[in-house]
């Protein structure tokens, strides 16, 4: 059985995260029976979220084919994310958080989160996280991105995997990818987590990246054989529940207003 796993490097450079986020694929790919895609954000010119709610179904709702209704940026990534059985979302640290750039794309999208009922509500739902962070310095932030990527995926319900260790010790991190420029000639360079660059983090923070790519690959297969099997026997999974009611007048023309007339929400 085949898997996809999708790599995003959250970075406005063509630099460590991608490094790293790449090892995490190669070590996914070796596996056998895995494919992999990355996308790297350096080749998007992403715009934040203008809080417009034209994505949520009570004033239009995302549908597969139109995301964002006012940038339509991040469409074809969102595309990728929802073809994908797992994703492994990097990003550099930039001021203790995530980068800007990828918080454009997390923004957007809230219209695949539960409550904003759209035609795309919960479709990361079952799918398997992994986060790589990579910074300067050694305890720079990395854990603060990890936890605010791992935040995102488990309010949509994805499945939030680690970097426990598949292959011989010393790894940088049993949680995460976890990079880090300290140890490199120069920190700011754009292989400064290599191998090569740095002699004393580089095997073990590389070591983390590919234990990553190997259980998101292990675990998003075993989702996907339990879902299916599941399927097979009948027995299907609990339905995600979002509202009963809704406060609001759905716009006309909007997903709301459908699912009203459908009968499925009141108001
Ligand atoms: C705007 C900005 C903010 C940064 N903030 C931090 C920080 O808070 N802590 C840190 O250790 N490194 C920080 N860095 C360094 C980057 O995290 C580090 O160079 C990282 O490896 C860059 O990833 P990239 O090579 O994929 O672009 C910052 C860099 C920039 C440009």
């Amino acid at each position: 059985m085949e898997v996809n796993i999708l790599g995003i490097s959250g970075s406005p450079r063509h630099a460590n995260t991608e490094i790293l986020v790449k090892e995490t694929l190669n070590a996914a790919r070796e596996l056998g029976g895995v494919q992999t895609k990355l996308i790297s954000l350096a080749d998007y010119d992403l715009r934040p979220c203008d809080g417009c709610e034209l994505c949520m179904g009570h004033v239009r709702g995302a549908t597969e084919n139109q995301i964002c209704y006012n940038h339509g940026d991040v469409d074809p990534i969102i595309k990728e994310m929802l073809a994908a059985d797992g994703i492994i979302i990097g990003s550099p640290v930039y001021t203790w958080n995530v980068s800007a750039r990828l918080k454009c794309l997390l923004e957007k999208c809230a219209a695949l989160c539960p409550a904003p009922l759209t035609e795309i509500s919960y479709r990361l739902r079952n799918k398997v996280l992994g986060v790589v962070a990579t910074a300067g310095g050694i305890w720079e932030g990395q854990e603060l991105v990890v936890q605010t990527v791992w935040r995102w995926g488990l309010s949509l319900g994805m499945i939030v995997v680690g970097a426990v260790s598949t292959e011989a010790f010393p790894a940088g991190s049993l949680v995460a990818g976890i990079g880090s420029g300290a140890y490199s000639p120069s920190v700011f360079s754009k292989d400064s987590v290599s191998r090569e660059k740095n002699p004393v983090l580089g095997r073990p923070q590389i070591a983390s990246c590919r234990n990553l790519g190997r259980n998101v690959a292990t675990v998003a297969r075993v989702v996907g054989a339990g879902l299916r099997s599941l399927d097979q026997a009948g027995q299907s999974i609990p339905p995600v529940v979002t509202y009963r009611r809704f406060p609001e007048k759905p716009a006309p023309g909007s997903y709301l207003e459908k699912l009203v007339q459908a009968g499925r929400i009141k108001v």
